[in-house]
């Protein structure tokens, strides 16, 4: 199959992974319309073409936070990224520093921080309001130790967004274990590559809490328990005066709430709506972005994500006001869909 364009790449992973993964991935919460608006609102946004402006000499170059990147592009946070292909975030973040652009590991993901520093550019840490905070002070100075200089902290998951595609598909739901290992089974080049040799696939991060139970059930249940729905803005002083590198709040829909994370001392922000897993009918970022940008330009980094799946999709939320965009299912999808060529991308 040619392989040129997202697309191309979504329909790739849907052949590759079993059903329970690829639906993980693809879907989002309740009935998906934020999902779906995502990616329709941002299509209609039209660029003015004007002509004979000498376009010989073009840079995608940018800085973020003083730092100097290759593109206005990061790879976003995706939790369980080594479920979608062996050693998926260290496969990722060797493929982000090719590109002079972030990887941004996220809290649940099957290599820890240790693994995926190694070898890799520019890492960034994002982290999720967990109950206990002894743990998320302990993974605070993990990845400082470790070299990451911006932490990004997701506030739009006080509770798990209500997913039904991974209660039809095994993800969670009665007798997931069985459905999931039989659909394995039916992948069985996916249940080699990733499945076998991309073991261990505890999560690395949440391990020390979640000890033996580290299957991919415990996690679940493990995420339910968890998550605090009590956090407030209060709570994020703490994590302020606690981290400090670049502070990033994800989950920004209203320019309020961006003015709330300027005046809190973040640095940056992203506009995003979780890519439509957690609050359907909320805006799309398409929607959300020029409000923000017009509130709070001067102050803060402006990151925008959710439906950006082409490079005409980045131009779009940078005329819109972002300085610049985090990806989530595009470059999974690429990396789902896609063998490592060469065993030290691995390893
Ligand atoms: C499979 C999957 C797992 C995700 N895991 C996380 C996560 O662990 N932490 C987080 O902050 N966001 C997570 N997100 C949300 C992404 O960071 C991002 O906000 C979203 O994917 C953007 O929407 P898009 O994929 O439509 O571009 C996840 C998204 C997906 C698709």
């Amino acid at each position: 199959m040619i392989i040129s364009s997202g697309a191309d790449f979504r329909q790739a992973a849907k052949r590759r992974l079993p059903r329970f993964l690829f639906d993980y991935i693809d879907g989002g919460s309740y009935g998906e319309d934020t999902l779906r608006r995502n990616v329709e609102d941002l299509s209609r946004i039209h660029l003015r073409q004007r002509v004979l402006r000498d376009v010989s000499n073009v840079s995608l170059e940018t800085s973020w936070f003083g730092k100097k990147l290759g593109l206005p592009v990061g790879l976003g946070p995706v939790g369980l990224t080594g479920m979608y292909a062996r050693r998926g975030e260290v496969q990722a973040a060797r493929a982000a520093r090719a590109r002079h652009v972030p990887f941004c590991l996220s809290t649940v993901s099957v290599c820890d921080i240790a693994e995926v520093v190694r070898g890799a550019g520019l890492i960034w840490f994002q982290l999720y309001v967990i109950k206990d905070r002894a743990f998320m002070r302990d993974l605070l100075a993990v990845a400082a130790q470790q070299g990451c200089e911006t932490l990004v902290f997701t506030v739009d998951m006080p509770v798990p967004g209500a997913r039904y595609r991974d209660a039809h598909s095994g993800m969670s739901g009665p007798f997931a274990a069985s459905r999931r290992l039989l659909q394995a089974m039916g992948k069985p080049r996916w249940a080699w590559d990733v499945g076998v040799r991309g073991r261990p696939h505890r999560l690395g991060n949440v391990a020390p809490v979640l000890g033996k139970n580290s299957g991919l059930t415990d996690f679940m249940g493990w995420l339910a328990q968890n998550f605090d729905p009590a956090i407030t803005w209060c709570d994020l002083e703490w994590i302020r005066s606690t981290w400090k590198g670049n502070l990033v709040i994800k989950g920004i829909l209203e320019a309020e709430d961006a003015r709330a994370a300027r005046d809190l001392g973040a640095d940056g922000i992203v506009v995003s709506n979780h890519g439509g897993r957690q609050l359907d009918g909320a805006l799309s970022t398409a929607a959300a972005v020029p409000a923000i940008a017009d509130a709070v330009r001067d102050d803060l980094t402006i990151l925008a994500d959710s439906g950006i799946r082409t490079g005409l999709d980045v131009l779009r939320m940078l005329a819109l006001g972002a300085d610049g965009v985090l990806l989530g299912r595009a470059w999974v999808y690429a990396l789902a869909a896609l063998r490592p060529k060469r065993r030290r991308d691995v390893t």
